[in-house]
């Protein structure tokens, strides 16, 4: 088996994942870390363990590549940050994991379609449910014909969220742009709930490679004190003629939680995750002759399977990547079409939002969201 050396970019948040892949699962996997990027890296909750590997930790990808080189770069930064360090990466040499979403403007993920294409690397993008096994299986079936095309799919996710989430790291959460002027758009649908977008456009297309949003009325909202929004219902259109319905929102408050349901409607078969006021990880296909399809726990934690993925393509390995960014770019070009819509969210009327332990949410919204869900309407 061959060694892969892989550089963590990113450590901290949603990174420590693939930290813990790595010291847990790496010697194992036949992989070693080549060093870590993170100026803030001391924070990591697991600072003690890497320090104690011997690994070099750098604050740059540029100081890490100055001496050094891996396989394998996976990156988990701020979203402004993920384009300058792909392409720097593969430029000098390094595979890429890159976390989701691929960037916050077209432009840049365009950039790294070039950068990719010109260097001849792998660059991966983190959407955990394309590479989720029981997804991977639903999709064989919808590219095999079998669901026939897909005629109007809708998701839901309340994920409530506190002021501290807005506040954590570098403070990034929610804005536009950063201090030096990078790009970030950050917003509910363009993080936390992306991947149930991403996941209809990518269902819903040909391949791995996606279908993009032909048009869309959108309403983005905000309860929270932030620069983009932190609520939406959009009701869009693809350009192979189905329709997407999404509502998603961390303002809710503390009892709004509804984590992810999906219902998608194709010619011969409604498809079917998650469950109204309760939980289930069932992914489950009905048919219009009453046949019914299990495609098995759909379980969508993550950065093992994504690893273990780039992993096998360094090694050069037969292996699909489902994620490539000419699926993550119709993400990132949908929410390029929700600011272009919405330049500014709306506020909720005053008197709406409330306070309660570091928490802004907005009674009896989850209710009306659900409402929409259900119905397929505007708020
Ligand atoms: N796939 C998922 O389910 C999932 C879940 C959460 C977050 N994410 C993605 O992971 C990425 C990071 O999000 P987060 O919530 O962990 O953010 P975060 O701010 O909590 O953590 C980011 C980490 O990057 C480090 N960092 C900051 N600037 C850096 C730089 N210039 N170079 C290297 N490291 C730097 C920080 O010190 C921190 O350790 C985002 O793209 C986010 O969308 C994915």
């Amino acid at each position: 088996m061959k060694q892969v050396s892989v550089l963590l970019v990113g450590v901290g948040g949603y990174g420590a994942g693939y930290v813990r892949e790595m010291l847990d699962h790496g010697a194992e996997r036949g992989v070693s870390l080549a060093g870590v990027v993170d100026p803030f890296a001391a924070a990591s909750r697991y600072y003690d363990e890497l320090a104690a590997c011997g690994v070099g930790f750098f604050d740059t990808v540029e100081a890490f590549y100055a001496g050094n080189g891996a396989d394998l770069a996976v990156i988990s930064t701020p979203i402004q940050f993920h384009a300058h360090q792909a392409i720097y990466c593969v430029e000098h040499g390094s595979h890429v994991l890159c976390e989701k979403p691929a960037a916050a403007t077209v432009e840049d993920v365009e950039r790294m379609i070039e950068a990719r294409d010109r260097t001849g690397k792998t660059l991966a993008i983190g959407f955990q449910w394309c590479y989720d096994p029981a997804m991977l299986r639903l999709k064989a079936d919808v590219d095999a014909g079998l669901l026939g095309r897909p005629v109007s799919m809708k998701s839901l996710v309340l994920w409530p969220r506190a002021v501290s989430y807005y506040k954590r790291g570098l403070g990034w959460a929610g804005k536009k742009y950063d201090a030096a002027g990078a790009a970030i758009f950050d917003n509910v649908a363009s993080n936390a709930t992306a991947h149930y977008i991403e996941n209809m456009l990518w269902l819903a297309g040909e391949g791995y490679g996606g279908v993009d949003v032909a048009d869309m009325r959108v309403q983005t909202l905000r309860a929270n004190d932030i620069e983009m929004f932190d609520t939406i219902v959009m009701d869009a259109a693809l350009e192979n003629g189905a329709g997407m319905f999404f509502v998603a929102s961390h303002a809710t408050g503390p009892d709004g939680w509804q984590n992810p349901v999906f219902e998608y409607e194709f010619e011969n078969a409604t498809v079917r995750y998650g469950m109204l006021g309760g939980d289930s990880d069932a992914l489950v296909a009905t048919f219009r002759d009453g046949a019914v399809k299990d495609y098995g726990a759909s379980s969508t934690g993550g950065c093992d399977r994504k690893l273990e993925t780039a992993i096998a393509l360094v090694r050069g390995e037969a292996v699909p990547l489902p994620c490539p960014l000419e699926a993550a770019i119709r993400h990132t070009r949908a929410m390029a079409m929700i600011r272009a819509k919405r330049p500014e969210a709306e506020v909720f009327p005053s008197g709406a939002a409330r306070t309660d332990d570091g928490m802004v949410w907005v009674p009896g919204l989850k209710d009306r969201l659900v409402r929409c869900y259900e119905n397929r309407e505007m708020l």
